[in-house]
């Protein structure tokens, strides 16, 4: 591949999976299979975005706003990341993906968080994409918690932008560039708060489980379309 064409992709693709719920509804199903067909249209997608080069690719999969849905909803999306840790992280290994959480880890049921831990391990030298569910995830949790640990360091101050980032939940991992949302809704819902300060957004009306390959190239296509100039001047 070329360098320009390297340059003109996303490193971070960040991805809010909206429209499960409405997919399910069209169909008249209950909206746990709306949230299973999600899952296997986030199975296909991760493997499109490898292919596609990109070393980062972050989703939404549950918000800090999440648990306010109904009971049995919430159960049965727990459910599917239980499933889908303990189903997958085997060809994710093969595949050469490495997953890693990011969120809040108060509040997740004990087991999960296990389950993470051991995926997380169990990939941990994986180098071609690093796939990253964020679950129990809030931008403004990510920052409180940040400010939080940062106190708590006693740090010099005036803080800088720097000491604040050693503190969230994933440090390393560059800000999104592009930012897709599906479903039709115009908003950032919460997710990457402070990392998206410069990021690229497409949205699209297609529901999350319709979302395919060919909708991640168009999505990609505008990306390498924009000019980025991070507050500086036309070129
Ligand atoms: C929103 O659709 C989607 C979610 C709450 C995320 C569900 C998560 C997945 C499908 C992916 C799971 C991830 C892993 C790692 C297994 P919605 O219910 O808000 O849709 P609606 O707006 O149409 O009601």
């Amino acid at each position: 591949m070329s360098d320009e064409k390297i340059k003109s992709k996303p490193k971070h693709l960040a991805i809010i999976l909206d429209g499960n719920g409405r997919w399910a509804r069209k169909r008249h199903l209950p909206r746990l299979l709306g949230h299973r067909a999600g899952v296997k249209a986030l199975e296909k997608i991760v493997r499109a975005v490898k292919r596609e080069c990109i070393p980062y690719l972050s989703v939404y999969a549950f918000s800090t706003e999440n648990w306010n849905r109904p009971e049995l909803e919430v159960k049965g999306l727990m459910s599917l990341f239980r499933y889908y840790i303990r189903k997958k992280i085997d060809e994710l290994k093969a595949e050469d993906i490495k997953i890693r959480f990011c969120g809040r880890k108060s509040g997740l049921p004990e087991d999960i968080l296990e389950l993470m831990k051991w995926g997380e391990d169990y990939t941990a030298n994986q180098t071609t994409l690093e796939f990253i569910p964020c679950l129990n995830y809030g931008g403004r949790a990510e920052i409180i918690d940040a400010v939080n640990t940062l106190i708590a360091s006693n740090p010099q101050t005036p803080v800088t932008e720097q000491d604040l980032r050693k503190y969230f939940y994933l440090p390393d991992v560059p800000d999104p560039d592009l930012i897709i949302r599906t479903g039709g809704e115009f908003r950032l819902s919460n997710f990457w708060l402070w990392g998206s300060a410069y990021s690229e957004y497409y949205f699209t009306d297609i529901f999350w489980p319709d979302f395919n390959e060919a909708e991640l190239k168009k999505a990609l296509e505008f990306y390498a379309g924009r000019e980025r100039r991070y507050g500086g001047l036309k070129s």
